[in-house]
């Protein structure tokens, strides 16, 4: 694996870019927005309050932006095409109890532009990046049961769900969600589509 960090990506419809300051407040917009964030974001629930106002936040979309352009980071703001304006993100990302070659996964689309196979279509696009010039072994993620839109993502791109489910904690959600657990190597994802 080569790290080669967040590339700009084309797709038939879509910009993927690498972030940047401008469009931060519009993506933190959609994020606040309860649909997306109910079964996307996994901070700490104590951070809860921080969260629901853009002063706080502000810094700390900062900082993101300062580290985007680092080679080992792999995070996109989704643009339309068509009309420029930005409708999501998504991202391919280390987690502490998985190596460096092995990422977990996370996306999110504006509401008024989900249904049209657009978060199917960035995720091919990152996730062929990611697997074949960025070299990436494999991808292990979940996403709660009742998120169909996103399991069926996964499905789409030959993830194999794991027997066991998990309980995955979400920043405003009260209790724990049973989620699915979804692999997928890089020979599996190959073979898959192609
Ligand atoms: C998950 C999400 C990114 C999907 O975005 P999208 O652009 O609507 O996705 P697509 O249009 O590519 O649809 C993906 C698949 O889910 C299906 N789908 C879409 N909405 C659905 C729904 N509400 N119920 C069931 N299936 C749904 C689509 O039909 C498509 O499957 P198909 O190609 O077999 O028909 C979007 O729903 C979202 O932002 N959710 C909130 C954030 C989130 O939960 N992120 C994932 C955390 S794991």
């Amino acid at each position: 694996m080569k790290d080669l960090g967040t590339k700009e990506l084309m797709t038939k419809h879509l910009i993927l870019k690498v972030p940047t300051m401008k469009e931060q407040k519009k993506l933190y917009d959609i994020l606040m927005i309860p649909e997306v964030n109910k079964y996307y974001l996994s901070i700490n629930k104590k951070y809860k309050n921080n969260l629901l106002s853009w002063e706080n936040q502000k810094q700390f979309y900062e900082n993101k932006i300062t580290t985007a352009l680092s080679k080992d980071r792999y995070e996109w703001s989704v643009f339309l095409k068509e009309t420029g304006e930005c409708i999501g993100q998504i991202n391919a990302h280390n987690r502490n109890d998985l190596s460096n070659d092995i990422k977990d996964v996370g996306w999110y689309i504006e509401p008024k532009y989900q249904g049209n196979g657009y978060a199917s279509e960035a995720a091919r696009a990152m996730l062929n990046y990611m697997f074949y010039e960025v070299g990436i072994s494999g991808i292990i993620t979940s996403a709660a049961i009742l998120n169909v839109a996103s399991w069926r993502i996964m499905e789409k791109l030959g993830f194999v769900r794991e027997k066991d489910t998990k309980f995955n904690e979400y920043t405003f959600v009260d209790e724990s969600v049973e989620s699915y657990v979804y692999k997928i190597n890089s020979e599996q994802y190959t073979k898959y589509n192609n």
